[in-house]
């Protein structure tokens, strides 16, 4: 070959075609203006709790440095066993869990379990890029169909979406989700969960934003309404409830047949995730109570906040989430949802993700995340309706 002529030259692959992270080139072009406030990624700028820290020193201290089993260390799979149980009230037994590195692990190893080459997966939108991208780069056919909005707030018409959903393999539920904030309430659940089961779907649930729920200690689970062998799979995550997004560790709730199967594929992708992150783990789920309940007190009133400041243009639509720490607004009269994010950073240095990341069309639509301090959202948001009003 041709020594000038690049390695990728005529490269068709599935990696080759999956579309970039529109969030992620935006914000690589961006972070190394000093005065910019981001507000375009998904974390608070809370640092992980000491006490979860100082497990995971502990950990490495003590030689924990080793491989360890590739479904997890069994005391962080009873430990989230237990968490399980506890919070949703239904028995959850340890070998049905098992421990991934982070929650978009789990997401993949959730989908290479069911899928084959040509399946059909459905997922409602707007929803977290990944989610259609995860899929796609194993070979899955992804179809998608909007959420509605309206004076209430973000809602699905399930009757529709049963239809759009046959003969599907799979189909995916992000609630709470990014970047609505939409919750499925627990009789949809039970309903879409029922429906799935007559027709032999899989359904995977993307419940990371579980705890960051404004109305309940969790939002609804469907591990609430299924029975244990149900095809279903529940993703959850450290990152967002003990702000641990570094940390990448994440557990997936699955029924226990399927045990086996992603014990296997787990040992083709990570082994193992590292030994001393899941002591930190264990941590976060036996002492991390009071800090999540402290993280939602403090989410509510910055929610305020941003609803208070966001409000005071005529030109912005929004309506309050229910969970998650994502505002997803509406901004009347902009045609190109890149070009005015990318405005915000030149002239104002505010960087917030723009809802053609989350949705195809959805030009007039932002997300920002509002896990911020008063100080970082107030400047920001003044510096946005600068450019808005
Ligand atoms: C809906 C959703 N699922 C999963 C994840 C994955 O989180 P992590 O990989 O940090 O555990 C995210 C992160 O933003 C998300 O928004």
């Amino acid at each position: 070959m041709n020594r000038h002529v690049p390695a990728t030259s005529g490269l068709e692959s599935r990696a080759t075609n999956v579309p970039e992270s529109i969030i992620r080139k935006l914000a690589n072009a961006a972070m190394h203006r000093p005065e910019l406030i981001s507000l375009w990624f998904g974390e608070s700028n809370l640092e992980t709790p000491d006490f979860i820290k100082d497990a995971a020193i502990k950990a490495i201290q003590a030689g924990e440095s080793f491989y360890s089993e590739g479904l997890g260390r069994p005391f962080l799979r009873e430990a989230i066993a237990k968490y399980t149980t506890d919070l949703y009230g239904v028995d959850i037994p340890s070998d049905r869990v098992a421990v991934t590195v982070s929650g978009l692990n789990a997401l993949n190893l959730a989908f290479q379990c069911v899928l084959e080459e040509g399946d059909l997966v459905v997922t409602p939108t707007p929803t977290w890029p990944n989610i259609l991208s995860v899929p796609a780069l194993q070979g899955a056919r992804v179809e998608t169909q909007s959420l509605s909005f309206g004076s209430t707030g973000w809602g699905i018409d399930l009757e529709q979406f049963l239809e759009t959903t046959a003969g599907a393999k799979c189909v995916l539920i992000n609630s709470p989700a990014n970047p609505t904030g939409w919750m499925m309430n627990s009789a949809e659940q039970r309903y879409l969960l029922e429906t799935m089961r007559e027709r032999g779907t899989w359904l995977i649930a993307d419940e990371v934003y579980a705890r960051l729920c404004f109305s309940d200690r969790a939002a609804p689970s469907f591990l609430e309404v299924a029975e244990p062998e149900d095809r279903l799979i529940v993703i959850n995550s450290f990152s967002k409830s003990w702000a641990m997004t570094g940390w990448r560790l994440g557990w997936l709730t699955l029924p226990s047949s399927l045990t086996p199967v992603l014990e296997k594929i787990i040992e083709f992708s990570v082994s193992c995730a590292p030994p001393f992150t899941q002591r930190a783990g264990v941590a976060a789920l036996e002492h991390g109570e009071q800090f999540v309940q402290q993280q939602v007190y403090d989410l509510k009133r910055s929610l305020n906040l941003t609803e208070a400041l966001l409000t005071q243009s005529d030109r912005i639509e929004f309506h309050k989430p229910a969970a998650t720490f994502y505002a997803y607004f509406r901004v009347d009269g902009v045609v190109d949802g890149i070009a005015f994010a990318k405005k915000l950073i030149d002239k104002v240095d505010v960087g917030i993700a723009p809802g053609v990341a989350f949705e195809r069309n959805a030009e007039d639509w932002f997300r920002l995340c509002f896990a911020k301090s008063d100080t970082q959202l107030t400047e920001a948001l003044s510096r946005i309706l600068l450019l808005i009003t």
